[in-house]
Order: C-alpha cells, then sequence, then structure tokens
C-alpha cells in the first residue's frame, strides 16, 4: 500500500485529474486518471480538481532583519539608504536568541504558506558574525521541513566596510553556501567592479555559487550587471550566478540594454526581482513622473534567461508589511511588469515556484515521477486564479509528510434572493 495518494488533482502545466502517487517520500507514479482503486494509500486526498503546486520558493530574503520593525524606529524617508543606516543602528543591539526567535516565526509563517526553500542573505560585516551563527542554527533546526540556504553578505560594502572580506570568508568557511555582494554600494563606480571580480574570484576558487544585491538603484549608470556577466564568464561560472534587484536596467538607455541583455544570456546570468521592494523603494528621488524601477523582467524572460520574484523583507527597517505569501510577490511582479497575458501571467508563477527552484538548484524538485514529494494543494484552480484569489494553501506536503493545513476561504452571504455564499471563484 502506498503512504499518500493525492487524486483528482489539476496541474500547472493544464493537466487534469492527475493522481499523485507517493512512497518513502517519493512521487512513485503521477499520471491523468490515477485513482485510489488503482493505487490504494494509507492517506488518500481527493483534490476535487483544485491545484497542486511544486512549492513556493523565495531565493531572496533576508532572515536576519525579518519581523524587526520599528527596531529601533521606523524608516521615516522610506528609501533604501535610511534602512541601511537603520539595520546599522539595530545590529550592535541584537541577540542570538532574538535573531533566532523571530526567523523561527517568519519559517512558521513560511510552510503555512507552501513556501518550502528561501535562499536568505545574511549580514557578515560584524566581527562577531552573530547572524550567521543564528541562522545556521536556524536552518538546522528547520531543516526536515524547509530548506534554507545562506548567501555571505557584506551588506556595508565587501570593500568599503573594514573587515568585510576577511568576515565573509569566516562565514564561508562556517559553512554559508553562497558568496554575496553590493557593488552600487561600494565608494566608487571602481570599487563596486574590483568588488564583483574579487567576490567571483573567491566562489570559483571555493566552487561556491554567487548572488549579489547589484545595482539596486536609479542611476541608469550603475552598470556592475555589466561587470557581474563579464566576469562570470571569465570565470567559468554560467549558470551559478544570480545578480538580484537589477533594478537601475528600469532607467538605463534602452541602446545599452541591447547589448547587455545578450550578454547576461551568454553568461547565463540568473535574474532575482522583488517587486514589493522595488515598487517601494526604488523612484524616491524622482518627481512625477515617478519610476517604477522594477528590472526589465518581460525583456529578460524574453531572452531565456532564469528570472524569479523574490520576497526579499518582511516587516523590516526596509518594509513594513509581508507575510510570507509568494503569490502576493507574484500578484505585485504581474501589475509592475505589466505581464499580463495569459502566458505571461503563468510565467509569474513560475518566477515564485520552478524558477527560484533552479536558482538554488534544487534539482530534485518537481511534479514529476522519481522526484521529492513535496508539494502544495490550492483552492485555485489554475494559476492564474491561484495568483488573481492569492489562493489559500489547502494542504502542504514536505517529502509525502503534510506540514500544514489550511480550511477553503467560503464567504457566507445574506443577500435577499441569492444562494448563501461565495468562493470568488469564476460560475461554471
Ligand atoms: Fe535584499
Amino acid at each position: 500500500m502506498l503512504d499518500l495518494l493525492i487524486h483528482d488533482a489539476s496541474l500547472p502545466d493544464g493537466r487534469r485529474h492527475v493522481g499523485v502517487a507517493v512512497q518513502d517520500g517519493r512521487i512513485v507514479a503521477l499520471r491523468e486518471g490515477l485513482g485510489p482503486a488503482e493505487a490504494p494509500a494509507q492517506e488518500v486526498v481527493d483534490a476535487a480538481g483544485q491545484l497542486l503546486s511544486p512549492p513556493f520558493v523565495d531565493a531572496h530574503f533576508h532572515l536576519d532583519s525579518v519581523l524587526s520593525y520599528g527596531l529601533p524606529r521606523v524608516n521615516a524617508s522610506g528609501t533604501l539608504l535610511e534602512g541601511i543606516a537603520l539595520w546599522g543602528e539595530l545590529k550592535p543591539q541584537l541577540s542570538a536568541e532574538a535573531l533566532i526567535e523571530r526567523a523561527l516565526a517568519y519559517c512558521d509563517w513560511a510552510v503555512g504558506r507552501g513556501l518550502l526553500a528561501i535562499r536568505s542573505h545574511v549580514d557578515i560585516c560584524d566581527d562577531r558574525l552573530l547572524a550567521v551563527q543564528a541562522l545556521r542554527e536556524v536552518k538546522r533546526r528547520v531543516a526536515p521541513w524547509l530548506e534554507l540556504q545562506l548567501v555571505a553578505f557584506p551588506q556595508d560594502g565587501a570593500l568599503r566596510s573594514p573587515g568585510a572580506l576577511r568576515n565573509l570568508e569566516r562565514a564561508l568557511d562556517l559553512g554559508v553556501e553562497v558568496v554575496g555582494g553590493i557593488p552600487h554600494f561600494e565608494r566608487t563606480m571602481a570599487d563596486g567592479a574590483e568588488s564583483v571580480r574579487r567576490l567571483c574570484t573567491l566562489a570559483a576558487e571555493r566552487g561556491l555559487r554567487v548572488d549579489m544585491h547589484c545595482d539596486e538603484s536609479d542611476d541608469p549608470l550603475s552598470r556592475h550587471v555589466e561587470t557581474l556577466a563579464a566576469e562570470t564568464l571569465r570565470l567559468g561560472l554560467q549558470g551559478r550566478v544570480t545578480g538580484s534587484h537589477l533594478t537601475s536596467m528600469h532607467s538605463m538607455d534602452s541602446y545599452y540594454v541591447s547589448k547587455l541583455i545578450p550578454l547576461m544570456a551568454e553568461a547565463q546570468l540568473q535574474v532575482v526581482a522583488n517587486p514589493l521592494i522595488n515598487i517601494t523603494l526604488q523612484g524616491r528621488h524622482d518627481g512625477y513622473p515617478k519610476r517604477r524601477g522594477l528590472t526589465r523582467v518581460p525583456e529578460l524572460l524574453a531572452a531565456g534567461l532564469t528570472v524569479a520574484f523574490g520576497h526579499d523583507c518582511a516587516m523590516d527597517p526596509w518594509y513594513a508589511l509581508g507575510s510570507a505569501d509568494m503569490l502576493e510577490v507574484a500578484h505585485m511582479g504581474l501589475h509592475v511588469a505589466q505581464l499580463t497575458g495569459q502566458a505571461a501571467m503563468r510565467q509569474c508563477f513560475e518566477a515564485v515556484t520552478t524558477q527560484p527552484a533552479r536558482i538554488l538548484g534544487l534539482d530534485d524538485w518537481g511534479l514529476a515521477e522519481g522526484r521529492e514529494a513535496s508539494f502544495v494543494l490550492l483552492q485555485a484552480r489554475d494559476p492564474v486564479e491561484a495568483l488573481r484569489l492569492r489562493a489559500v494553501r489547502l494542504g502542504v506536503w514536505r517529502r509525502g509528510r503534510c506540514l500544514a493545513r489550511s480550511e477553503p476561504q467560503v464567504t457566507r452571504l445574506a443577500l435577499p434572493g441569492r444562494p448563501g455564499e461565495t468562493r470568488f471563484q469564476r460560475p461554471g
């Protein structure tokens, strides 16, 4: 007898009435029409035509600052730079216990939302490496249910902050998996480019991936992504380097971008846009018209690049809202990037599921026979409806084990002459 069978599910690729059979934490059969008569199991779930999706994945987050909103004060200007200054004020007051507690609370939210893998940057510009130690402990504790990948992030600049490069190497020695950077925050453009060269070289020497906060700026001349792509090619790091934010691309001259995007494609650069944060922080120095600041997502997708949407922040010095809901992130990305066609909306769904899984290197994830049995059942019939409704996660499974369940959303109405409830779904 099987451990688990989910039947009559719809899949993101459009297949209907699909059964997914699970044994020992893996998908052993997946096909249309597979039901309990043919595949008896200890746990049988009737999906009733709802969408079974791969888990949500967040390729860009900051678990060390999460849920610290208001500590020690709120960001009055709402800018990126005040947020960085505010985080600098908070850092000396941090304790490992408080960091761990806040990060674990967010991981609970994540699991409840079907978000089962997070790449978190961790600030290493602190000689104590307090946040590194704390998030290593969080990673150990959540490992049975949540995949946590850590990036050594020099928040105050790898070259600008004294000791940052040494601390970054110490963090890698402790087991942090990815090399981070922030070239646009170095003192000069030349220093920014030098930081990209040094950090990519370090990653190549250690056989690690790279994920840099890159050109998170409205300055069209912030072109560190060009150096990042060139260094990726020089060092043979294709497919292992991510440029996060890339907001300056929004403001760049389009002729220059017509040369840049093919270079990025040649380097197989991966891109993470962070719609909630980019639409909030960018354009703050503009009058009207006010720039959106999101990177050129449709053009990057058209060039064949892997593009994910990240949450980036939740209730911290940079962003007051957020609740680990990657459908909210994709919903915002859809609007800001004007990805409104049917195929484009499906790409927005992929930007918080399969695309970030590729960036994290989760090769064993996905709805296919032989893969890890991790998935989310949504109260929606297809990816577009899931986005529209920010659908309830009816069930969340990791390696065949149910980790979370939510009641379906049903609103009871008291309207004269109308049926008594709605689920906000189209009739028929
Ligand atoms: Fe970030």
